[in-house]
């Protein structure tokens, strides 16, 4: 049986600004989507994955469109050839977490070992680009980047046409972290689109985020290469503080936000979406991170510890 793995991620710096070019800081986690594909003899898609109370209906049509797309770009047929998917893992799927890259990553390796196309990651990152394309509009690439690749990386969306770029960066050792859930389900669409409203609105107020999150996220990145956590928590909370403007946060990510800082995190922002799914919270050291979940836990969040770099 032919398989692939797609990774999930979290956005240290830079979800939604990333759309209009700037640099975004993101990491791989080692959670991950594990897809099974097989001919059969009726297509049918097995969905085994973990998930929050309403993430697979919510994201059911993205989910098809991206099938749709992956197919195309793999040349296949279901129609003519059925195959039978099974996807698996210990990826719990909500927003915010990178589930739809994750997803497309793990179908495009699955897909290409079933026919031993022999691609590289290049291609896979392509084809999954091609499915999140499909599924939620105009996405900057980079989750399936993340997904893809694996690691802590700097990525550029290239703006009109040009390439995107991509530049892994290494630090002393792994950090550890708290993903804290709020159990809200996003489409990643809609939210970008009402960034985009909101910016079209306000110009000046938005060409002002954009400016100070460049120098949000520049001071980020050498704060992470000289592994100066304190200072990436406050550089994380700026980062916070400009989402907030642009209207992508909420009462329950504010609420595990302000539960992980009275608890010691180093710094805590929304990942991702925003408007609901995941809160990254930056906690050095395995102790700090396991008083933070658990505070976290105790308000009611689901929680995921892992590690980024
Ligand atoms: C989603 O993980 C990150 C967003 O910036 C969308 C994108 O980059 O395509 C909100």
């Amino acid at each position: 049986m032919a398989q692939g793995k797609g990774f999930g991620k979290t956005i240290l710096f830079g979800e939604h600004f990333v759309v209009y070019g700037m640099p975004a800081v993101a990491s791989a986690i080692g959670d991950y989507t594990l897809a099974e594909v097989e001919p059969s003899k009726k297509t049918e898609i097995i969905d085994n994955r973990p998930a929050t109370e309403g993430y697979k209906e919510t994201k059911r049509e993205e989910m098809q469109r991206e099938f749709g797309a992956l197919f195309r770009f793999f040349g296949v047929k279901p129609e003519k050839n059925p195959l039978k998917i099974t996807l698996s893992g210990n990826l719990f799927c909500t927003s915010g977490v990178g589930a739809s890259a994750a997803l497309a990553v793990s179908i495009s390796r699955a897909l290409n070992d079933m026919l031993g196309l022999g691609m590289d990651d290049e291609k896979i990152n392509n084809a999954a680009y091609a499915a999140e394309e499909a599924g939620s509009g105009k996405p900057s690439g980079i989750d399936n980047t993340c997904s893809t690749y694996g690691g802590l990386l700097w990525f550029a969306k290239g703006l009109g046409g040009r390439p995107n770029t991509m530049k892994r960066l290494s630090i002393r050792k792994p950090v550890e972290i708290v993903l804290g859930n709020t159990g809200i389900t996003q489409e990643t669409k809609v939210v970008v689109d009402d960034v985009a409203a909101w910016g079209k609105e306000s110009p000046d107020e938005f060409r002002q985020i954009l400016d100070d999150y460049a120098e949000t996220a520049s001071k980020g990145k050498q704060a992470m290469q000289s592994f100066d956590m304190r200072k990436v928590g406050l550089l994380m909370d700026r980062n916070q503080e400009l989402l907030r403007r642009v209207g992508v946060s909420c009462n329950e990510i504010e609420n595990i936000i302000g539960i992980a800082k009275d608890n010691g995190a180093a710094g805590a922002k929304l990942t991702g979406t925003g408007r609901g799914g995941y809160v990254i919270c930056l906690t050095p050291g395995e102790g700090l991170q396991g008083k933070v979940a658990k505070a976290i836990e105790a308000a009611g969040f689901g929680t995921l510890k892992t590690t980024i770099g």
